[in-house]
């Protein structure tokens, strides 16, 4: 088939563009923020306790991007709490086990443990994977450290509804760790076998969630799982594994993301009926998975850059054409290796000398890269995650709405 191309306009106007700049909602719709989950989330509760697993979340690198020195949070800058709390104007959530000995805080307070499950130990032990655990603060824990919390703030219920009625709940990313200890930190799980532990997991989600809405909670945002099957540990535990595909557009594994997507089916079916047993609460899913794999998808798009518009003329339809061309995006050499690591694989990352070990080198951009230790994500690609469930598609239903 014989197509005529015509270029009409070569760069008819270079645009500088930042994806996802448009305006963040007014501050102020949500006056305080609790947040439950795990190590994509923790802003040095783990540390708190002296991060015994992986004391390197409280040194340099962790945090060299954006605080200048580690905070337990386990990236190199913010992460996706702390663009929630940035976009309300609210400030960072202070780790709920330093809080204890601290000031009072009215604005917020953070719960989430690094290596945190949603299932209990218990469930683990049963199984014999109890030695495998990070920690033991579950997120039934985590709630139990709330509910003490609580009883600090406000004590009669119409008081402490009137005080939850303008916060936001955020109860995840969490569950991501039920599924590592079998199959990250051991071997000899099978992808099959260990899709038996997800309504389990989402079951453990909904009861945390309900629990909170029984203490008052109205607002609540319940995100997904990542696409595990991107992520370089993963990659490098399971290449060569017969129990996956490499996909060839993204270089992720099929298996392994099909199982995040299960998981997140599951939960998103949970939260429908949750919304119909309790009708006076707004309760969001929040796709992390979705506002992730573009990254794997079309690198190309997140960064600075310059679109490049092309008019083609095919038989009599014009097609315009837009190209973005990256800058200082994330580039597709780098999708999938961790920006710090201990080498030895095409990934970068060597369980054997992790992120932080000594050995361990940092790469000298970290915006090009979407994992920075090989298991979480750097500033730059939680700031687009973020972005993409403030203000963007990633939120169902949209976390910004009139007040009534
Ligand atoms: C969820 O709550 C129910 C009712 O309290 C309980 O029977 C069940 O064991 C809980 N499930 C999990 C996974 O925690
Ligand atoms: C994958 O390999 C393992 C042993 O290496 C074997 O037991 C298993 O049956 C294989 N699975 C498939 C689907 O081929
Ligand atoms: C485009 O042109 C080709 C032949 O030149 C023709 O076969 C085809 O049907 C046309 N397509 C459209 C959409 O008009």
């Amino acid at each position: 088939m014989r197509v005529k191309v015509q270029v009409l306009l070569l760069l008819p106007f270079l645009v500088a563009f930042e994806l996802g700049s448009c305006a963040n909602p007014p501050p102020g719709q949500f006056k305080s923020i609790f947040n439950f989950g795990n190590s994509l989330s923790d802003t040095g509760n783990y540390l708190a306790v002296g991060a015994p697993a992986f004391p390197f979340i409280g040194q340099l690198p962790y945090g060299q991007t954006f605080f200048n020195r580690a905070t337990g949070r386990a990236s190199d800058g913010r992460l996706i709490i702390d663009f929630i709390a940035e976009s309300l104007g609210l400030p960072f959530l202070p780790p709920y086990l330093k809080l204890v000995e601290g000031p009072f805080v009215k604005t917020g307070v953070d719960f989430a443990v690094f290596g945190a499950t949603a299932l209990d130990a218990k469930f683990f032990v049963d199984r014999n994977l109890g030695p495998l655990l990070i920690t033991t603060d579950s997120l039934s824990v985590q709630l139990g450290w709330f509910k003490k919390w609580k009883s600090s703030i406000c004590t009669t219920k119409w008081e402490c509804d009137d005080y939850f009625k303008t916060s936001l709940f955020v109860v995840g990313e969490i569950g991501g760790n039920d599924y590592n200890v079998p199959l990250l930190f051991t071997s000899g799980s099978s992808l099959e076998q260990v899709r038996s532990f997800v309504p389990a997991v989402i079951e453990a989600i909904i009861n945390a969630t309900s629990a909170l809405i029984e203490e008052g909670a109205v607002n609540l945002l319940v995100p997904g799982n990542l696409p595990i099957g991107c992520i370089p540990a993963y990659l490098t535990a399971y290449q060569g594994s017969n129990q996956t595909t490499i996909n060839p557009r993204t270089g992720c594994m099929d298996a392994f993301n099909a199982f995040s997507q299960y998981h997140n089916r599951l939960l998103i079916r949970a939260l429908y009926r949750l919304r119909k047993k309790y009708p006076h609460t707004r309760i969001m899913y929040a796709d992390f998975y979705g506002a992730s794999i573009r990254f794997y998808n079309m690198p190309q798009f997140f960064g600075k850059g310059f679109f490049l518009s092309l008019n083609i003329i095919k038989n009599d339809t014009a097609l315009t054409m837009i190209y973005a061309i990256s800058t200082s995006g994330f580039s597709r050499e780098s999708l999938l290796t961790a920006c710090c690591g201990g080498g030895g694989g095409p990934f970068n990352f060597n369980p054997n000398r992790v992120c932080g070990a000594p050995g361990s080198t940092v790469c000298k951009e970290t915006t090009t890269h979407v994992s920075w230790d090989g298991v979480h994500l750097t500033d730059a690609a939680y700031r687009y995650m973020a972005k993409g469930v403030i203000n963007g598609p990633f939120t169902f239903p949209p976390l910004w709405f009139p007040i009534l």
